[in-house]
């Protein structure tokens, strides 16, 4: 907690979130990913790319694992222009564009084509875009795969085993929502603390996709892993708008370009993240099953009833993206 609050105050008070050195840029990124993950492996290579579209004229400086702060205190550092770049999970932009709670949906996506055609399309783009008027801009999206649930007592077969059980959700109301709809108990806690707070049994339980459940070492708590790929909630790399307008026109377009290249790179990385991940967790002796999606379905018509009611205008938004491509 301090540590975070230092190092947040440092960053704000020493640096810009883009520094001019000797004629360089440097646009500072910060997430919340240990290095071997591919999103930082991504983040690093849009950094690359960056500098060589640039001519060396301008540089990426990763800060991975939290070093900055939770995701959340990422976004705000992005908006007062302290930070330059961060990559987060979608479900952490809820507060900055109620549209793109919409991606923490449940079972929102028919398959991974699907998925695709609706984060590379019109939708998608929007969706970066959603968030401009807070100092945010969207760049791109990086696969996040399917998230699923992982317990340290049993298996998660059926909505029912999350009956009494705690269950670790982001910062996320539509997350808090679909776990009520499914029968636990969430509570918010941020993805850096999570492992302490598994340890010391403040929650019971969580849900990731595999590459975050075996890089974050939350499988040495945590024996039992379902995958029920309740959601497919995507990452977002995203650049504060007040170092985006400090860009020209070109920087923009490399910098745009370069972040696409990225997108693609860590697709390909995402593929065999998660082989290596199930394949790990599970010589480290983590149980894993693949429940029936069928019970957790049905409970899907309450958490987007539920979520109706809250807000309205997610509606026809759930509905455009049924039709993509039907
Ligand atoms: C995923 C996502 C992270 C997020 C994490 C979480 O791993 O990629 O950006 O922090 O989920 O559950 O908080």
């Amino acid at each position: 907690m301090f540590r975070t609050a230092f190092l947040f105050i440092c960053v704000f008070l020493l640096f810009g979130g883009c520094q001019l050195d000797t004629g360089v840029k440097v646009i500072k990124m910060g997430h919340a990913q240990v290095v071997a993950h591919p999103v930082h492996q991504a983040m690093v290579f849009l950094g690359k790319r960056l500098e060589e579209k640039s001519g060396g004229k301008i540089k990426v400086k990763v800060y991975p694992n939290q070093q900055l702060g939770t995701e959340r205190e990422l976004l705000e550092l992005l908006q007062i222009g302290s930070l330059g770049m961060t990559k987060v999970s979608a479900a952490s932009l809820e507060a900055f564009s109620p549209e793109i709670s919409v991606l923490g949906l449940p079972y929102l996506f028919r398959d991974d084509d699907h998925s695709a055609q609706v984060l590379q399309g019109e939708i998608g783009k929007e969706l970066l875009l959603s968030t401009e008027k807070y100092w945010l801009r969207g760049l791109c999206f990086y696969d996040a795969g399917k998230r699923s649930f992982y317990s340290k007592t049993k298996p998660i077969t059926t909505p029912a085993d999350l009956t009494g059980l705690k269950v670790r959700v982001q910062e996320s109301k539509m997350a808090i929502n679909m776990i009520h709809g499914m029968g636990g108990s969430p509570t918010p806690v941020s993805y850096g603390e999570l492992y302490t707070a598994l340890q010391q049994g403040i929650v019971d339980a969580a849900e990731n996709n595999p590459p975050s459940f075996y890089n974050s070492r939350h499988y040495e708590v945590c024996k039992f892993y379902s995958i029920d790929e309740h959601t497919a909630i995507p990452d977002v790399v995203l650049v504060s708008t007040k170092v985006w307008n400090e860009l020209s026109p070109e920087e923009q377009v490399w910098l745009q370009e370069a972040a696409d290249e990225s997108a693609v790179y860590q697709t390909k990385l995402w593929k065999e993240a998660v082989e290596e991940a199930l394949r790990e967790v599970q010589k480290a002796g983590v149980e894993i099953s693949y429940p029936s999606k069928e019970p957790f379905l049905e409970k899907v018509a309450g958490v987007y009833a539920q979520v109706f009611q809250e807000q309205k205008q997610l509606e026809a938004l759930v509905q455009r993206i049924q039709q993509t491509n039907k």
